[in-house]
């Protein structure tokens, strides 16, 4: 096959920073992208329907006044939310979940939730009005092991939530283990999880490929290879559970090399064409655009895009660096070569 045409995808996971990177970013996502679900963790982060609006219109405002892309903004959930903020939710169109970053999981996690029980009424009012809650599936316990934060995440943490809050739309954001895969596979149709390229691409051997590779950094933490191998069939097998969200997440290129990196892989210039490689590398093309393009509007409950996009067989060299404010980011598989091509439109 040399083309492949699907309904335009949503990335349903993404970070777009702010300001002077903001404006760097952006345009990678709105060339790929009809939608993106944005992250809200912005310093400080953006933890009202109010924050979320100017947050919106900042994002807007970099890019043309005719631009077809939808960003569709969350709040980031802290210890102090209030039920009347899921109430500002429901009454918002342009916001369209919530963010749980246990405190210290990640980059800007800080003001995230100490003990889930802070914020039990919150998650109540979610349920009622149908808002989903977006996970960050790690614990923090520094005792445990950084490669089974996930896995002990789903025993301690999500399992009982869910218990707890039976008709609670979740989505377990960037899952990195087989542990997660079957943990959604088998769960209840308020579950769902989001891919990233990095996980269906490398095990945590990227991390020390002949030295230490900070730009593979991201958290989770990339896992060893069976891991790997039950994300990429859950995500190629047309399940309508899993979907795409790129995790895209810029740092500058310093403070990535650094003696204390920054976690997170900009993916934002060529998300969509790695997907693709890797639906062909799996046999399932086919299956593309229903991770890409379906699953995810179906599980947050909009509609469907209707716009086409074409990706066409030409191998191209992904840029080894990017400006990126006035310092620059390393993208996903720099230097690399593809072999897949987003057609402009
Ligand atoms: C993200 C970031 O940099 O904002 N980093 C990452 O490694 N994925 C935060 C997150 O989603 O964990
Ligand atoms: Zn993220």
């Amino acid at each position: 096959m040399d083309s492949i045409t699907i309904i335009q995808p949503d990335d349903f996971h993404l970070h777009l920073r702010d300001e002077e990177a903001l404006n760097s970013v952006v345009h990678d996502s709105a060339r790929q992208f009809a939608r993106a679900v944005i992250m809200p963790n912005l310093k400080p982060p953006v933890t009202t329907v109010e924050l979320a609006m100017a947050y919106r219109q900042r994002i807007l405002t970099c890019l043309p006044e005719d631009t077809d892309f939808t960003p569709l903004m969350t709040l980031y959930l802290t210890d102090r939310a209030r039920t009347s903020d899921i109430e500002e939710i429901a009454k918002a169109e342009f916001v369209h979940a919530v963010k749980l970053y246990p405190a210290g999981a990640t980059t800007n996690s800080e003001y995230g939730v100490t003990e889930l029980k802070n914020v039990f009424p919150v998650l109540e009012k979610m349920q009622e009005s149908g808002v989903p809650l977006l996970i960050h599936g790690e614990v923090t316990n520094p005792d445990v092991d950084p490669f089974d934060r996930e896995k002990v995440f789903i025993n301690d943490v999500l399992a009982p939530l869910l218990k707890q809050f039976s008709e609670l739309k979740v989505v377990l954001e960037h899952i990195t283990t087989r542990d997660a895969v079957d943990f959604v596979s088998n769960g209840p149709s308020t579950l769902a999880a989001t891919v990233t390229p990095q996980h269906l691409l490398y095990n945590r051997g990227a991390l020390f490929n002949n030295g230490l590779r900070p730009h593979n950094f991201c958290l989770p933490v990339l896992k060893r290879e069976e891991h790997r191998l039950a994300i990429v069939e859950a995500a190629t097998s047309g399940n309508e559970k899993f979907f795409l969200g790129t995790d895209s997440a810029p740092h500058a290129k310093d403070s990535k090399e650094s003696d204390c990196g920054c976690a997170g892989i900009y993916s934002a210039l060529n998300a969509l064409e790695i997907y693709t490689q890797v639906f062909e590398d799996q046999g399932c093309l086919d299956k593309l655009e229903q991770f890409a393009s379906i699953n995810g509007a179906r599980f947050y409950g909009i509609s469907q895009n209707t716009k086409k996009v074409t990706l066409t067989k030409q191998t191209w060299e992904v840029p080894r660096i990017l400006p990126f404010g006035d310092n620059e980011v390393v993208p996903l598989m720099s230097g690399e070569t593809l072999r897949w091509k987003l057609q402009s439109q």
